[in-house]
């Protein structure tokens, strides 16, 4: 078990002063996370520092204000005493190991922070403080590149080539979340939230001949390549610069153009086409596409955009609130989501129906169950 030192900043109000000592905290075996921590509980353990600012309170004495994070979630934390002093020892995107106590304020945990030490990354799992999809990353590329290699047309086809051969690319594309929140926000999102719409448009494809599959499949590896660079995911999920001022829309058709380029005599018309794929996919002005979609593939990869980022995002949000039917207020969707499953008689749900059918005005249901969005042997990924 590997221990760190951690250097503890105290109050000693009955000396009247402030002193240091030492003391040595799991830096990683004894992991307490943020969703196991409770009001009143004394925490000791080690978190990654999602953002770190030092105001100054109403009393004009500076603090700490600290967002820190595990793959469970965040946690509001403050240091009161010593601040100018703790600053220096550690920046944000570090990992600290932490002592404590939580408390409920205005609604929400927050911890007093009474100990503090930066953790070097060698000693973490950054499994514990990342989240991580639970699928299989590479059975999930080897699937994505499957279906890339079923596309017939010989312009998407160099197109893809070009894609492919980029190392970095891949490996960023393999590794980026799709989102920093919301949906496939961990690592790996991004090619699961890819591979699930490809799996769809292949489906979807054979139902609407006016649809071409090979732009739309292709379209659906592309739409959203510009993740990979809009943001960071090395430590806690954020916008890179060029993210914030130039985004993965815009990002995306320059990576097109730069792989259209490199591959050599792609097709105008075809790379048009997938452009107004990348520009239109969020559907509506208001939504950041600066284009709507104009052509059947671009409505439909627009559209599995749409269905796959909120059939994961709610997903998370079940997942994250069990018990319950309902969730609390999700403000993102202004409204109160159901969870449970009525009762259906001759139903799957042995249980429920062991039970004999529900009287007048009674809804029963089940809690929520965990269950796979991707099925098959890459099957899992929620978080
Ligand atoms: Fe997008
Ligand atoms: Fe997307």
């Amino acid at each position: 078990m590997d221990l760190v030192d951690l250097r503890v900043v105290r109050s000693e109000e009955a000396n009247g002063g402030q002193k240091e000592q030492r003391m040595a905290a799991n830096s990683n075996n004894d992991k307490v996370f943020v969703e196991d921590i409770k009001d009143g509980d004394r925490v000791k353990t080690v978190f990654l520092v999602k953002s770190k600012a030092v105001p100054v309170s109403k009393t004009g004495k500076p603090y700490i204000n600290l967002t820190l994070c595990d793959r469970t979630g965040e946690l509001d934390a403050k240091v009161w005493e010593k601040a100018r002093e703790i600053d220096k020892l550690f920046s944000k995107n570090d990992f600290v190991a932490v002592e404590g106590v939580a408390n409920l304020y205005q609604g929400r945990l927050q911890l007093r922070v009474d100990g503090v030490a930066r953790v070097d990354d060698a000693k973490v799992n950054i499994a514990d403080f990342l989240r991580v999809t639970h699928a299989d990353v590479e059975a999930m590329w080897q699937e994505v590149l499957k279906a890339l290699k079923s596309v017939r047309n010989p312009d998407l086809k160099k197109l893809v080539s070009a894609f492919v051969r980029d190392e970095a690319l891949v490996k960023g594309f393999k590794r980026a979340p799709a989102a920093k929140e919301i949906h496939h926000a961990f690592i790996g999102g991004l090619l699961e939230h890819t591979l699930s719409m490809i799996r769809l448009a292949e489906r979807i494809c054979q139902y609407y001949p006016l649809v071409d599959r090979d732009l739309t499949v292709v379209g659906c590896f592309v739409h959203d390549i510009g993740k990979t660079r809009e943001l960071f995911y090395e430590r806690a999920f954020d916008y890179t610069d060029a993210g914030r001022l130039v985004g993965h829309i815009v990002m995306g058709v320059e990576i097109l153009g730069a792989k259209a380029a490199e591959a050599g005599g792609v097709s105008e018309a075809v790379e048009m086409h997938l452009k107004h794929i990348i520009l239109s996919h969020h559907t509506e002005l208001e939504f950041g596409s600066p284009k709507r979609p104009k052509t059947p593939e671009a409505l439909l990869v627009g559209l599995l955009d749409d269905l796959d980022a909120k059939m994961n995002h709610w997903k998370a949000i079940f997942e994250r609130e069990p018990g319950d039917a309902w969730t609390t207020f999700q403000k993102h969707y202004d409204r109160y989501l159901f969870k449970g499953r009525p009762y259906v008689p001759g139903g799957p749900d042995e249980e429920t129906e062991r039970a004999g059918p529900p009287g007048k005005g009674d809804l029963r249901y089940k809690p929520f169950a965990q269950m796979p969005l991707l099925g098959g042997k890459t099957e899992g990924g929620g978080r």
